[in-house]
């Protein structure tokens, strides 16, 4: 049986900023849906003070995903569930790096269904070169001079390059 409804994904995250393991999760989930929303959210779990304001961070995803008209990128505020429920997702998409990410992201997913017993996670492992990479690793790196042009594209080292260079003027 075909069926010619459009799948949509949400998947969300800080993206503080966006690195290339988000991008290849973002792309990898064209592979299971017909349209990706990338959702920036406002309040965090684990919350810190971002390093980059919400127009930066969707700037930046908007410049990574310019070539790809199935993947759109919005802030959403408030509980994921209901963001996921106001666009219509069929599923959310999570990207799960190594074990250690495990627990956490097990812990959201199952609070999430709580709230919403209809909504379905899925868990998509990045490529294995990218399984180490994480935004606030980046950060890190990125403050303290190193160089991050490995793992983020152009759009991002060059808002990285300004944040960081500011902060040492
Ligand atoms: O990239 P992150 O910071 O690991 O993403 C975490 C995120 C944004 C997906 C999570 O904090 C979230 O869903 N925030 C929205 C508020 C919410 O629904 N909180 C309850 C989660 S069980």
């Amino acid at each position: 049986m075909t069926s010619s409804r459009i799948v949509t994904a949400l998947y969300p995250g800080s993206f503080d900023p966006v690195t290339l393991g988000h991008e290849d999760i973002a792309r990898r989930t064209l592979t299971v849906a017909d349209r990706v929303v990338v959702g920036v959210a406002r309040t965090a779990t684990q919350a810190k003070k971002p390093a980059f304001s919400m127009d930066d961070r969707l700037a930046m995803l908007e410049e990574v995903f310019a070539d790809e008209d199935r993947i759109e990128c919005t802030a959403f505020e408030g509980l994921l569930v209901d963001f996921a429920r106001e666009i219509g997702a069929d599923v959310v998409v999570r990207g799960l790096r190594a074990v250690s990410d495990f627990e956490y992201e097990f812990q959201m997913a199952q609070m999430n269904r709580e709230l919403h017993p209809g909504m379905e996670f899925i868990f998509l492992t990045p490529d294995a070169h990218l399984s180490f990479l994480s935004a606030s690793l980046v950060r890190e790196v990125a403050a303290l001079g190193g160089d991050v042009s490995p793992f983020v594209s152009p759009p991002v080292l060059r808002r990285l390059r300004e944040r960081f260079q500011k902060q040492e003027e």
